[in-house]
């Protein structure tokens, strides 16, 4: 019993926010409303009609695609506008001697708060974190905040942004006396040494001795190091505690053991402790080495990343742990070990989860700085803003042992010394970001403006964090450009251009190198363009246009967009050039919008190597043959094709020496990899039947397997990512449409119809279709190459959930799951 309660202090120590004990998640009982009127923000103003609804919330995702909605297909083609949201509260155990504040992890775009009718504030930057004191504000009973969400201004982003307060809710209580917002700096290295830095906010109006008494707590909940010192807290001012602990031997943080510890630290006045804030952090070094690379922890390695937006396919910005999680989860198991958070701040689970997980983090700032890449973005805001939001990142979330380097941009246009993108559109800003530059738009021998701005940016970082380096996703990678010659970047980090890469010890000497972003290959899951050997650019050059009446790209290694690369002659190039640190891969997962190459009514990425829904496209198993030690064998496409079609068939595999074909038991040869190969192929004629891949090691078959050709759709089949889950969580469930037999039917796109029973709802539905108009909030979907995911949010009753699916001449589909607290 009593280890039962340590664990769960240890599971609640590890999974609360760093933050004080009184920060209360504050996201329950909102009223919503897409409409706008000043006096919304009125404390009696009647808004009993508002829908209710529990935060965080996009209402953009609940809409329909539209061509004329102003965010354009680049946006998702969803739509956006102003909208408001209220929340009566009270607050139970009011003290005067108490502050009050509220933080939000972020909410796009534009925000206003009020409390009690007072403006707090506005935030034009939808991916900073904030907080506002309401100390003044508030009273024990009868309280109201309003939030103004404006994002009516459009376009404003080259992807899918989301709409409203898409990030979690605090409200925050305190003593006079506490610890700063994000008011610790915990540095720990490999040897076991900490400093920690802890910001004491006086509000008070007299000056006050505190003792602050460290702890360090390790991942069974036993104190291993503590220390206590004082400081003069001068009124109203926030002064800065520091010391240095040491631990013995302390367990690494890396991607494969990702060890945690908690540092505890109390404010004391006299003996009594009047505020506690509670920091994960880990012990980790690491290095970036101009000729070898990366290393963590004295050990060289690869950084193989991917590149990430951050919605959540059908459940939109709104961010849901489970949600991450599982984005993370199903990269971990390819073998992908980072994440760029391209291309601003992340949410704060995501670090979280990065964090336990095991991830390195490129943590990124802004993909514009003061030119603007389409016609509304942050760029209008920029000047203004930057310092402030920069800050807060850095503050925010440089206690994370994911976090390994900072990036304080991608692709601003301010690498040339004019660049005007003042009246493109989105594509044409898309196309002409991955275009080549005239070299005389290129820095002279004075430093440019942009060159101080990137040094500016820079030294702001380095100023709050001297423990990372600096970094930002270029492309042009002409020494010339600006950022480059300012010299503030510790790492040289460009997008795409393989062919300079190998000039970049010459350009660059004694810097480091990563590719911030690479590949832009274009993949439709389940869709196979063949001869698969003919590598497909799409568009052919940057500026020309291109259309497919299918709107579909393949899924075969063999397209990508002009200024991009296949994956697999991309990751030949990391593995074998040591000096390259890694690759952040444009992109881990699909994602809504910037449906390159096409327009409307594509309206979601073709980029990524696992769908928008989830499902890996066949390339993720190439990716986890060549990352992971686990053993990989897999045959595709499907085997349902027309009789004496000529066949591509490749396979991906590893821990075997050759691989051998069998259509209809008879072999179609032994095949293996050359050097800088990481596939095989062969080419046949279709015959019904069966197609088997023979994997053998030293002679003896250590791996099979065989693909049917499905028979007539015959059946629903699901499959949930879990049994069982808490109050509040997520399942997903993915439906599939089989025959008899139970093989997959790989061009089944039947509609089926959902229905709930007990204690979840639907979430989001999904199949992972870049043009499908079908709406993401739900009770249906049509499967697309034989599939479609339903996600379900639990409630917060215990007890079962039963789903079915039903779809014209098919069996229904059936899976009981259970809802359990805690
Ligand atoms: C890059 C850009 C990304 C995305 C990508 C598509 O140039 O940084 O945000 O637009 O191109 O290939």
């Amino acid at each position: 019993m009593k280890n039962k309660s340590v664990l769960l202090l240890l599971a609640l120590l590890f999974t609360v926010k760093a933050s004080a004990v009184e920060s209360k998640l504050f996201v329950d009982n909102w009223l919503f409303k897409l409409a706008d009127s000043t006096n919304m923000s009125l404390p009696n103003y009647k808004d009993s009609s508002w829908r209710k609804l529990t935060l965080p919330h996009d209402w953009a995702i609940e809409g329909d695609f539209l061509v004329t909605n102003p965010s354009g297909e680049s946006g998702g083609a969803l739509p956006g506008g102003i909208g408001w949201y209220r929340k009566h509260f009270d607050i139970n155990d009011y003290s005067k001697a108490k502050r009050y504040y509220i933080d939000f992890d972020g909410v796009y775009m534009n925000s206003t708060v009020y409390v009690n009718g007072i403006e707090l504030g506005t935030r034009p930057y939808g991916y900073s974190s904030f907080r506002y004191d309401i100390t003044k504000y508030v009273r024990k009973n009868g309280n109201v905040v309003a939030v103004k969400v404006d994002n009516s201004d459009q376009p404003n982003s080259r992807w899918y942004s989301g709409c409203g307060i898409y990030r979690n809710v605090y409200l925050v209580e305190t003593g006079n006396i506490h610890v700063a917002h994000w008011g610790t700096f915990v540095t720990a290295s490999q040897n076991g040494n900490v400093n920690i830095d802890v910001s004491i906010d006086n509000t008070c109006n007299a000056s006050e001795k505190i003792t602050v008494r460290n702890s360090i707590v390790d991942s069974h909940g036993r104190i291993i190091s503590v220390a206590s010192s004082a400081s003069l807290v001068k009124a109203d001012t926030v002064t800065v505690n520091m010391q240095r602990l040491s631990v013995n031997n302390p367990s690494l943080w890396s991607v494969d053991s990702p060890n945690m510890y908690l540092l505890r630290a109390e404010l004391l006045r006299g003996k009594k402790v009047v505020d506690t804030y509670t920091t994960k952090f880990g012990f980790r070094s690491f290095k970036f080495d101009a000729a070898s690379g990366f290393w963590l922890n004295g050990k060289n390695m690869k950084i193989n990343g991917v590149c990430n937006h951050h919605d959540l396919g059908c459940l939109g910005a709104a961010i849901h742990k489970d949600a991450i999680i599982r984005k993370l989860s199903i990269l971990k198991d390819m073998g992908c070990n980072a994440i760029r958070c391209s291309h601003n701040p992340p949410a704060p689970e995501l670090l979280d989860a990065c964090d336990s997980l095991g991830f390195i983090v490129m943590d990124e700032s802004f993909d514009m700085w003061h030119q603007k890449k389409t016609k509304n973005d942050y760029a209008r805001f920029f000047d203004k803003w930057f310092e402030r939001d920069l800050t807060d990142l850095v503050v925010r979330d440089r206690n994370h042992p994911s976090v390994i380097m900072w990036s304080i941009g991608n692709e601003v246009l301010e690498q040339w010394n004019s660049a005007s993108a003042d009246k493109l559109t989105p594509e044409q800003a898309n196309l002409i970001l991955n275009a080549s530059h005239d070299a005389s738009s290129l820095g002279g021998k004075e430093l440019s403006i942009n060159s101080k701005l990137t040094r500016r940016l820079a030294d702001i970082v380095k100023h709050l964090d001297p423990t990372r380096p600096v970094t930002s996703g270029c492309n042009e990678p002409s020494p010339d450009n600006n950022l480059f010659k300012s010299g503030a970047l510790d790492i040289i980090g460009y997008n795409y251009h393989i062919g300079n890469i190998k000039d970049v010890p010459h350009n660059f000497p004694g810097k480091p190198f990563i590719m911030t972003e690479s590949v832009s290959a274009l993949q439709t899951r389940g869709n196979y363009i063949m001869p698969s050997d003919t590598i497909y650019k799409a568009p052919k050059e940057w500026w020309l246009p291109y259309t497919d009446p299918s709107f579909m790209c393949s899924a075969y290694d063999n397209m990508h967009a002009s200024w991009s690369s296949t994956h697999e002659q991309t990751w030949d190039i990391v593995k074998n050039t040591p000096f390259v640190s890694g690759q952040f891969i444009w992109t881990g997962w699909d994602y809504i919008g910037e449906p390159t190459p096409y327009s409307f009514p594509a309206r979601s990425s073709y980029f990524g190597i696992i769908d928008l829904a989830g499902f890996p496209k066949d390339i993720y198993y190439m990716y986890q043959s060549e990352w992971t030690s686990k053993p990989v064998l897999h045959l595709f496409p499907h085997w349902n094709w027309i009789p004496g079609q000529t066949i591509d068939l490749w396979c991906y595999y590893n821990n075997a020496d050759d691989v051998e074909l069998f259509v209809n038991n008879v072999s179609q040869g032994v095949r293996h990899k050359l050097p800088h190969e990481y596939h095989v192929m062969w080419r046949v004629k279709f015959e019904p039947g069966e197609v088997r891949v023979v994997a053998r090691k030293n002679g003896n078959i250590v791996r099979e397997q065989t693909i049917h050709t499905a028979g007539a759709p015959d059946h629903i089949r699901f499959t949930a990512d879990r049994s069982s889950n808490t109050h509040g969580g997520l399942v997903f469930v993915k439906a599939e449409i089989v025959d008899k037999d139970d093989n997959l039917c790989p061009w089944a796109d039947n509609q089926i119809f959902f229905n709930v029973n007990g204690e979840a709802s639907i979430a989001g539905v999904d199949n992972g279709s870049q043009t499908s108009m079908e709406r993401f909030k739900a009770n249906n979907r049509k499967a697309f190459f034989g599939r479609c995911m339903i996600v379900l949010k639990t409630s917060d009753t215990s007890g079962e959930i039963e789903l079915t699916g039903k779809a014209v001449d098919l069996k229904d589909g059936y899976i009981k799951i259970n809802n359990i607290s805690y």
